[in-house]
């Protein structure tokens, strides 16, 4: 006889939705990979059923009392941690009435869908119609979120993705970054301007830069018999630990960015497989957040992959795909990973100025969620941010402005801070690893990669939430999150020795 009846029953609901979710992520995955345009209206509708399937079982009359009683039955540390969890998960869902939810994943799953043409056809007036009803839905929610959880609208949204950030917080990390990014930018920029760049020469088959990202993948301890690489529109990690489906976007004209897109998700995928197994299934064994899960795609990405030492792994290993050339002289490989060049498209934009495209991002849907900002005005206010923080131009130009991001097309208000939280992040642990590992930089270029990821799978995967986010990050760096480590990082990489 269980002492703890109540807690084991929760646990075998979390379970159950556990296996749901899991369907509906593949289900999401082929929607974004292989499904012909006539599944549309037919997967739409599947999903909409599934959503509601889960969350009638995440709001179930029976969860309260047996939250309740949980509370005082005989837990251990970690199943305290899940109890937290759930009944976080509990009292996000709970806010929401099942239309709401059901009528949002309509709105979304149309809304992206038609994304996917109308971002090459440069139609914003279309998209604006599906997406004015998908900030009227998520304004709803964010309305009731905040009702329930007791935070204004936009805090409510973050708390999905980052929890327990407060927007007091956020403008705090936020503020400081606005105030000392701008000059970075100008600096960096003004220091690589006689800099001699050296790019590859293609074309760079799409077939061979699969290859060549599998390698790398394998490089970087992806395990494919868990897991396995598909190209989309917009790169992406999904699936469940036991099967992760990553995807990336290749362009034959270009090798770096499809092969860093692959690094960054490749960051995603190892913390998925990292979390810990015992605790598979249940909230606790979940990332910590999105912002924690950016840390890792950026620490592979940004720390890691753009790093000089491992300009020595990464060379060789184009070498070996397409023959040698001068750009990949690990030399001038670090520098091409390095360019910091203001550019329209966030997601192939450099360490330096990406941050950029996320205070502009976060300000305005900020705006658009209080109500202060119409899907119609969004245009012009994102011209005049591009203007004032990049010094770029985006007028007329749809497509490569603010039809660029799915997140606002499937709803996922709340999300982009988490972006360049995830970055602070990153250079954050970085700056722990190279305290635990003082001979880090030579290991990495000596492709000896293995005692970061241990160092990683400790710290950071195995954990899944057993912590709460601020007492991670203590945890594993002394403190919690600042804005300090990662403008040492760039200060270092982009105003230091080259
Ligand atoms: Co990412």
């Amino acid at each position: 006889m269980s002492t703890h009846p109540a807690y084991d029953e929760l646990c075998a609901l979390a379970l159950r939705i556990h296996r749901f979710e899991h369907l509906q992520a593949l289900a999401h995955w082929d929607h974004a990979t292989f499904m012909p345009p006539g599944g549309q209206e037919a997967r739409a509708a599947a999903l909409g059923e599934v959503a509601a399937l889960l969350h009638r079982l995440r709001t179930g009359p029976e969860l309260g009392p047996l939250l309740d009683a949980a509370a005082g039955e005989p837990l251990d540390p970690v199943q305290r941690a899940n109890l937290r969890e759930l009944r976080r998960a509990w009292n996000l869902s709970t806010a929401l009435p099942e239309g709401l939810v059901q009528a949002t994943s309509l709105a979304t799953s149309r809304c992206e869908h038609a994304w996917r043409a109308q971002r090459p056809a440069n139609d914003w007036a279309g998209f604006a119609v599906n997406l004015r009803e998908v900030v009227r839905l998520v304004r709803e929610a964010a309305q009731r979120l905040g009702d329930h959880l007791g935070k204004e609208p936009y805090e409510a949204l973050l708390d999905r993705y980052e929890p327990g950030l407060s927007t007091a917080r956020l403008d705090e990390l936020f503020g400081r970054l606005r105030g000392w990014l701008p000059g970075l930018i100008q600096a960096a920029v003004a220091r690589q301007e006689g800099e001699a760049l050296v790019s590859p020469q293609g074309p760079f088959p799409v077939d061979a830069q699969q290859a060549l990202s599998e390698a790398l993948m394998r490089r970087l301890g992806f395990d494919f018999g868990r897991g396995r690489l598909d190209r989309s529109a917009h790169p992406f990690t999904g699936g469940v630990p036991e099967d992760v489906r990553l995807t990336t976007r290749f362009d034959e004209r270009t090798l770096l960015p499809g092969l860093m897109g692959t690094i960054h998700e490749t960051g995603h995928a190892r913390y998925e497989q990292g979390r810990p197994v015992a605790w598979l299934g249940l909230p606790v064994s979940e990332a910590r957040s999105m912002a924690l899960h950016e840390s890792q795609s950026l620490a592979f990405e940004m720390q890691l992959g753009r790093s000089r030492p491992f300009a020595e792994v990464l060379g060789p290993m184009l070498s070996a795909a397409f023959g040698p050339q001068p750009a990949f002289e690990p030399a001038a490989l670090y520098r091409a990973l390095t360019q910091v060049r203001p550019g329209k498209i966030r997601v192939d934009a450099d360490e330096v100025t990406y941050p950029a495209h996320i205070l502009l991002r976060t300000t305005l849907e900020r705006e658009l969620i209080a109500g202060a900002l119409s899907v119609d005005d969004l245009p012009a206010r994102w011209d005049a941010g591009m203007a004032e923080l990049l010094g770029l131009s985006t007028v007329g130009d749809f497509k490569d402005g603010p039809l660029q991001d799915i997140h606002w097309s499937v709803g996922a208000f709340g999300y982009f801070p988490c972006y360049t939280l995830g970055a602070m992040y990153a250079a954050q642990w970085f700056t722990a690893a190279r305290e635990a590992r003082p001979r880090l930089e030579e290991e990495i270029a000596a492709g000896e990669l293995e005692g970061l990821f241990q160092w990683l799978a400790e710290q950071i995967w195995q954990q899944g939430s057993r912590w709460e986010t601020d007492e991670l990050a203590i945890r594993v760096s002394g403190r919690a999150l600042s804005d300090q480590p990662l403008r040492d990082h760039l200060e270092r990489r982009y105003l230091g020795e080259r």
